[in-house]
């Protein structure tokens, strides 16, 4: 993951890159750097292990410049230590990088080219900017030169950003696999892991795609390919809101964007509908969408748990198979194809490495890709054939809740009016708007529950060391989701069982108050579960029974509104969601930046 930030032409270049970084954090808070030259003889280098604050507090009013480089790290080669921090600096004082990816084949370029150069952290990038020093020496290469040659060298994925402190008229910038986008000012120019970190600078920004090298001054952008070639490519212009960056009142951007569900779900109506209920989609994605045989939906995360609820829905309304599968496994066991297999890759980022490596896999092999993001500036965004936009505003908390809730609704959308496009009943007795209408009231009532639900959370999960969910059908999707977000920001080993599974090993585990939430919304299925969850409390288990209000019966501590089972997790995740947070907040955690975990993750 890590963040990286840059930029050249501004008097207050230590202000834009730490404002970058601040907004960046979300990729990594290992450690944090920035490097800053005046381009008149002065430059500092701060680098301070932990938070980007960390790295404020350590930036005296002394360092100043107009040209400067910055890194907030999540640590992959060696751990987060100062010396392990970016930017690094070869060991002739000349040059500093900062660097996102990981460059696997470190060690034997160390052991070919630099088995007589002290190095002083375990990082992959140090050796990088150790080879671009030996290279610039010894065959006497200006920086780009020098750069070039080492890029030539690399395997993996890498975003660099390079200052030459003998020559620091210009930027070198260049990328592979990770993210980066360079911003255009009148004047100045800047570098960035991805827009909203200098959305204050500027809203005009250039694509830079892979092994291309990129030479920024104050007044220009020079692009080339590794092999010398020159590419004009004109800027396009971002929009993201700022104010939405802020988060207000609240303690934790999570909680406010648990908050914005509602709102979510209404501007996906406002945007993908006529006003009549009618689902408004492209033509050519339409057109493309009706050609398949089969929808392939790749996700990684809480974006594949939105994507499993997107197979019933797509099966259902658009009368299409459709297989939900992990990126990370998928890109390298490809199954056996369909004749017209079509891909939906659903990111809230859009910078997922795992997802765009079957990206660009599968665009090689000539299928029709569908991104759907709430990221429309984004690598995914920009790279596959079609993209669709979930208008959530930007999600800052590392743990994804109105992305996840988005994503359904969106999927939702888009299976009703493919389906309508084939003429397929189903589609035309379902009706996505009015659903999304219910989801967010549903979603409000919710909500306006937050002091029960955090009474609950301290009574099932405040010392608890496990907790278990479970669920049949979309109710077992919504309980893997449930679980995620229970352990990754508050770190009680939760795990998510379909509810009939229970008597073929997992019952096993429950001992007396092991905490279970049983959800039992859909009425297929919800005898059966509250079955289930009686099993658990006959052996001890401490069971939080929520149920649908047409399903529910006196015992159940929780009712959500109904809706149409198919996409009943919009409701059914929000007392999930709610749960984890409180509980990270009774725990005493920092429930945005959970621990070894980034917003975006960009390596494999
Ligand atoms: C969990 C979470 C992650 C992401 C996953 C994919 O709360 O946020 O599991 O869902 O890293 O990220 P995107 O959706 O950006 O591709």
């Amino acid at each position: 993951m890590c963040g990286i930030v840059g930029v050249i032409g501004k008097a207050d270049a230590t202000q834009v890159l730490l404002n970058g970084l601040d907004k960046l954090e979300y990729r990594g808070y290992d450690s944090a750097g920035i490097y800053v030259n005046d381009q008149n003889g002065h430059d500092y280098l701060v680098k301070r292990v932990g938070r980007i604050q960390a790295l404020k507090d350590a930036v005296g009013p002394e360092v100043q410049g107009t040209l400067g480089i910055g890194h907030t790290r999540w640590a992959t080669n060696g751990g987060p230590t100062e010396a392990n921090a970016h930017p690094h600096v070869s060991n002739d004082g000349r040059f500093y990088l900062v660097h996102n990816g990981v460059i696997t084949n470190a060690a034997s370029l160390r052991q070919q080219y630099l088995t007589d150069v002290e190095l002083h952290s375990d990082t992959d990038t140090e050796i990088v900017v150790q080879l671009i020093a030996l290279f610039a020496a010894q065959d006497q290469l200006d920086a780009k030169a020098a750069l070039r040659k080492t890029l030539q060298l690399l395997h993996g994925s890498y975003a660099f950003s390079l200052i030459d402190r003998d020559h620091p008229e210009a930027l070198y910038v260049a990328k592979n696999k990770s993210p980066l986008l360079i911003g255009k000012g009148d004047g100045f120019n800047v570098v960035a892991s991805d827009a909203l970190a200098m959305i204050n600078e500027t809203d005009q920004y250039v694509e830079l795609k892979d092994e291309e090298i990129v030479t920024l001054t104050k007044d220009a952008i020079e692009i080339e390919t590794l092999a010398g070639d020159k590419i004009s490519r004109e800027p396009f212009t971002v929009v993201i809101d700022d104010a939405n960056v802020g988060k207000g009142t609240y303690p934790f951007f999570m909680l406010k964007e648990i908050d914005e569900q509602p709102v979510v779900m209404r501007r996906l109506v406002e945007k993908y509908t006529d006003g009549h209920g009618n689902v408004v989609l492209p033509e050519a994605l339409l057109a493309a969408l009706k050609q398949a045989d089969r929808l392939y939906i790749v996700a990684a995360g809480t974006s594949y748990h939105a994507g499993l609820v997107g197979k019933p829905l797509f099966e259902t309304l658009a009368g299409v198979p459709t297989e939900v599968d992990l990126a990370s496994e998928f890109g390298y066991h490809i199954p056996l194809l369909s004749k017209h297999p079509f891909f939906i890759f659903l990111s809230q980022s859009g910078e997922t490495a795992d997802i765009r490596q079957v990206l660009v896999k599968i665009k090689a092999l000539g299928h029709p890709t569908l991104t759907i993001t709430n990221v429309g500036s984004s690598t995914l965004a920009r790279e596959a054939d079609y993209c669709l936009e979930l208008h959530a505003g930007p999600e800052i908390a590392v743990a994804s809740t109105k992305a996840y809730t988005g994503q359904i609704g969106l999927e939702a959308l888009v299976a009703q009016g493919l389906g309508i496009a084939k003429g397929n009943q189903k589609a035309a007795e379902f009706d996505a708007a009015h659903q999304l209408g219910l989801a967010a009231a549903g979603q409000q009532a919710l909500i306006d529950q937050k002091d029960r639900l955090h009474e609950i959370a301290t009574d099932m999960f405040k010392t608890t060391r496990n907790a278990f969910y479970i669920g049949r059908g979309t109710d077992y999707y919504a309980s893997l989701e449930a679980a995620l977000k229970l352990k990754e920001i508050s770190y009680v080993q939760a795990e998510g069982f379909a509810a009939g599974e229970l008597k073929h090993g997992t019952i096993s585990l429950i001992e007396k108050d092991t905490p279970v939430v049983a959800y039992i919304s859909d009425p297929v299925t919800a005898a059966h579960t509250r079955s289930n969850a009686d099993e658990i409390a006959a052996r001890g288990g401490k069971v939080l029974r929520i149920a649908s209000a047409s399903q529910a019966t006196d015992e159940d501590q929780l009712v959500v509104n109904d809706i149409d089972p198919l996409v009943s997790p919009l409701l059914t995740i929000i007392p999930g969601q709610l749960l984890g947070y409180y509980t990270s907040v009774d725990r005493g955690y920092d429930v945005d930046k959970p621990r070894n975990l980034a917003k975006s993750v960009t390596v494999e």
